[in-house]
């Protein structure tokens, strides 16, 4: 085969070299985008003289041609030896269009199309994640305004710990998702920087209009300095993080999920249609969804990982190892973006069992706090509260009472301040209740964690 080069060697490239270089068959992922951004390059160099009007029409008649019939399947990559999406898309533009075709790389190299194409990709596909995630934070904001006052209990070291709503549990994922929203769209931020212009490393003596070119692809910059621009994968490494810190929290949940929808817990049983069963126990339901996110969260940590590497030794500016930054890209948000959709699903049809919950959270003394702080705020001091209680907990294990039904005398004869209201401060409704400090499990506190992620979804979301 020829090499597009050809002019410089004297020999034709070996298949194997082609086969091995060839990126073709996983930046073909980008044709749409490289399509767009030459587009918009010929349009540049019309409007700034370097080509002529007539030469621009024909490209971009070309140029939309070969993108409709991408899409309509007319045109296929299969059985192409193209290098590259860019050589791929420039060979069949030539192909139609004749001599105007070889005049779009004018001004331009493969180092700065490729750092465009992937840093539009990489923008687009932001959006789709942070889409997805509003979804997400959607069905957590309807679960949570219906389940106010279900009470569970709240765990440390898996410990049975104090009485919390769930809908305060599930607020706390809110947090999480929504920090990866915003973390997405400063990354989505920091990509808006376009890198076309840069050429092969040092910029063009053409009198080109970065600007231009910038505002018609709706890039926020002009990239300042073109070997930085040719050279940077920084915005992948950074979809990569946002990619990587979302899956540990939908890990996480998974965690839970797949605890809670075990027989030992059984505060949560999954929709029929987003589970499974075994295929020798009848009795099996499995949270295979939950499962998978939470194994699918090492890969995206892997193609973290792997970028990483990929960029830590590369002297300036491209070098061709840069390529492989592309599959783990792809992976990282390819997984994302089928865990988050089927995940939401899975949570928004499950059915919560809310006395399976309240059981749980009276079983093991979560309201010894409580007792300890009824203590403290009739004029014990903590430590002594803390310490008296401790001793009452002790007395209701030895006996098979718990704090709501050990008798009166037996906690007067702990300290005489214990009155008939120590049964009020014990209750577990009251307990969660009442703890409205700004943040807190109360319901107030939590009815207020959902009006501001209301308002938090109203201000992210896109359209
Ligand atoms: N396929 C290449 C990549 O993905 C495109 C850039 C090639 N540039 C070059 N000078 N060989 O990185």
């Amino acid at each position: 085969m020829k090499a597009m080069w050809a002019g410089r060697f004297s020999k034709a490239i070996a298949k194997e070299t082609n086969d091995f270089n060839s990126s073709l068959r996983f930046d073909k992922a980008l044709a749409a985008e490289d399509i767009k951004g030459s587009l918009a390059h010929a349009a540049m160099l019309a409007a700034t003289g370097i080509i002529s009007p007539e030469d621009a029409d024909k490209i971009s008649v070309g140029l939309t041609s070969i993108l409709a019939d991408l899409e309509s399947g007319k045109l296929s990559f299969d059985g192409s030896d193209a290098e590259d999406i860019h050589m791929f898309v420039e060979e069949k533009l030539t192909e139609r269009i004749g001599d105007a075709g070889k005049r779009l790389h004018t001004a331009r190299s493969r180092n700065d199309q490729v750092a465009l194409d992937t840093r539009m990709y990489a923008m687009e596909k932001n959006e789709e994640i942070r889409a997805a995630l509003i979804r997400l934070l959607e069905v957590l904001l309807e679960l949570s305004a219906a389940n106010k006052e279900t009470i569970m209990p709240g765990y440390t070291h898996l410990q049975r710990a104090q009485p919390v709503s769930f809908a305060f549990h599930l607020m706390a994922y809110f947090q999480m998702f929504s920090r990866d929203i915003e973390r997405l769209e400063e990354a989505s931020k920091r990509a808006s920087s376009l890198p076309l212009g840069a050429c092969a490393l040092a910029g063009t003596g053409f009198p080109i209009d970065r600007r231009m070119t910038a505002s018609a692809l709706g890039f926020e910059k002009v990239g300042p300095n073109a070997m930085d621009s040719v050279s940077d994968r920084d915005f992948c490494l950074d979809l990569a993080y946002c990619c990587s810190l979302l899956m540990m929290h939908l890990s996480r949940f998974s965690e839970e999920i797949i605890l809670w929808t075990s027989w030992e817990f059984k505060f949560l049983e999954l929709d029929d249609a987003y589970s499974t069963g075994s295929s020798i126990m009848p009795q099996k339901k499995n949270s295979d969804i939950a499962e998978l996110v939470r194994g699918k969260t090492g890969r995206v940590y892997g193609d973290l990982t792997a970028l990483l590497t990929v960029m830590k030794g590369l002297p300036l500016a491209y070098n061709k190892d840069m390529q492989e930054d592309k599959e783990a890209l792809f992976d990282a948000v390819d997984t994302v973006l089928q865990c988050l959709p089927v995940f939401t699903s899975m949570l928004a049809t499950a059915t919560v069992l809310k006395d399976n919950m309240y059981k749980a959270a009276g079983g093991g003394f979560i309201n010894a706090t409580d007792c300890a702080d009824y203590l403290a705020a009739k004029g014990t001091p903590f430590r002594s509260a803390y310490k008296t209680t401790g001793e009452i907990v002790a007395r209701c294990i030895s006996e098979g009472k718990t704090l709501e039904t050990l008798p009166l005398e037996t906690y007067k004869s702990f300290s005489p301040l214990f009155e008939n209201d120590i049964y009020e401060a014990v209750d577990l409704k009251r307990c969660m209740e009442k703890r409205n400090s700004e943040g807190g499990t109360g319901t107030a506190s939590v009815s207020a964690q959902i009006e501001s992620g209301k308002e938090f979804v109203k201000a992210h979301a896109l359209d």
